[in-house]
């Protein structure tokens, strides 16, 4: 088998199709899945999981859960169970933690092994590799751990956990969820209160999740619209049961062929729409789309939502920084719906686009030049032209092993005038299973060798 830092690379074709119909179900979320996977690891007993996503970047997590001395295993109907060896209980790694393509992954369990007394090495693909770890690194050594990092903190490194981690008090320099997440993990097996600020809300599926373990945990609003997150470290985490949601970064993608391909309607069920990951949604909707929320309910302790996606015309807005972190995954497919949008889109305080599994700002603006639409790109964001429905396509673009490039590529040359090339589709596999197997089923029309 292919380990996660190796790929080949296959380029693949979406030609312009009819109308989408149909019913869907998107894979399960990938923030939540990674941390399924983890918090059963450190619970005592067996957690069961049902909806995980089988993609490489959260099967990569798996795999150091089980290098890390936790038992996971998939069952014959799909469910996982993760034997889990108690807060403190991880062993030292064998070999090097391979996350593949995952900066998530790569990040959280830097957190959690750096609340141990054990010392693993950190790999990557060339992406990854490329990725900043200081963010990390910064607050992980002040609980006691220690790195060996390449020039500028990158993959591969060395971390050596503290023998008593500390408790630290934080506040992060940028809106990140996985930087909050490896400081809460590193809090857990450190005597004491950890506690974390942001500024910014980002997703909190690691607050959620260590709560229904049974960790003590506490937000609170703080002055100046601050949130403050204090967790006591060394619980005893017990198993749960828990049922993935379908990943609402993954359904922009069905969602964007609907909207812009002519006469289509769709339905995708039962994706979050956690608050702090709908901000795509709420944009579409102020764009003119035509998505009505079906069904809300809570599973899993999240809320849930079935959404009817029609056909619509779209105009132009400015989506405001503030939104950001609550969709900050989807700007690159908001781009393509701006491309066919009337008037011009600004997307702007998005810098950290650019150190995301590419230069993604740098990404898409190259991918819609080249299919004949204009953007302005500048340090922290872009402004795309659009083109009222009538996007040429007919381009190559240059995915930089980013999956979330590539089908963003593909959704326009479903609804473009000439088919869309994306160089390489073989990373849609770190987060989209069967893209393309669901995709042609609604009706959507690819050529070429990936999947
Ligand atoms: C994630 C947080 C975000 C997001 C990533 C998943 C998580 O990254 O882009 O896809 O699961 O915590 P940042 O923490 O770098 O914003």
């Amino acid at each position: 088998m292919a380990s996660p830092s190796n790929h080949s690379s296959a380029s693949l074709t979406a030609e312009p199709s009819a109308a989408l119909s149909g019913s869907i179900a998107v894979p399960g979320d990938k923030s939540i899945s990674h941390r399924a996977l983890i918090f059963g690891a450190l619970a005592v007993g067996e957690t069961r999981i049902r909806g995980l996503l089988e993609g490489e970047d959260v099967l990569a997590t798996a795999e150091a859960m089980r290098r890390l001395g936790a038992e996971a295993e998939r069952h014959a109907d799909g469910t996982w169970s993760v034997h889990g060896v108690g807060v403190g209980g991880l062993k030292e790694p064998d070999q090097p933690l391979d996350f593949g393509n995952s900066g998530t992954g790569a990040r959280l369990v830097m957190g959690l092994v750096a609340g141990h007394p054990i010392t693993a090495t950190f790999i990557g693909d060339a992406s990854l590799s490329r990725r900043p770890m200081g963010r990390v690194i910064a607050p992980l050594t002040e609980t006691g751990a220690t790195f060996h990092a390449r020039e500028g903190g990158r993959l591969p490194l060395t971390l050596t956990g503290a023998s008593r981690a500390l408790p630290i008090t934080y506040r992060l320099p940028v809106a990140s969820a996985q930087v909050k997440s490896a400081v809460l993990l590193a809090g857990l097996n450190a005597a004491g209160v950890t506690t974390v600020i942001e500024e910014t809300p980002t997703r909190d599926h690691t607050e959620r999740m260590l709560r229904a373990f049974g960790a003590h945990i506490e937000v609170e609003d703080g002055p100046h619209g601050l949130i403050v997150i204090r967790l006591t470290g060394e619980p005893e985490l017990k198993p749960c049961d828990i049922s993935v949601p379908g990943d609402p970064s993954s359904a922009a993608f069905p969602v964007v062929a609907a909207l812009l391909t002519p006469g289509s309607e769709i339905v995708v069920k039962g994706i979050t729409l956690n608050p702090h990951r709908a901000g795509l949604y709420t944009t579409l909707m102020e764009m003119g789309g035509d998505i009505e929320v079906m069904n809300q309910r809570e599973e899993g302790g999240e809320p849930v939502a079935d959404l009817r996606v029609r056909a619509s015309r779209l105009k132009g807005i400015e989506v405001p920084p503030a939104r950001a972190a609550s969709m900050i995954d989807e700007y690159p497919v908001l781009a393509i719906a701006a491309a066919f949008a009337e008037g011009e889109t600004r997307m702007l305080g998005i810098h950290e686009l650019r150190v995301k599994e590419s230069d993604r700002i740098a990404a898409t603006a190259s991918g819609l030049r080249a299919n004949g639409v204009k953007v302005h790109e500048s340090d922290d964001g872009m402004v795309v032209e659009g083109r009222g429905g009538e996007v040429g396509g007919g381009g190559h673009v240059t995915t930089h092993m980013d999956h979330r490039i590539a089908m963003s590529f593909l959704v326009m040359g479903l609804a473009a005038q000439k088919p869309v090339t994306v160089d390489d589709a073989s990373m849609i596999a770190t987060s989209f299973p069967n893209f393309t197997g669901l995709m042609r089923g609604l009706g959507a029309s690819f050529a070429g060798r990936a999947q």
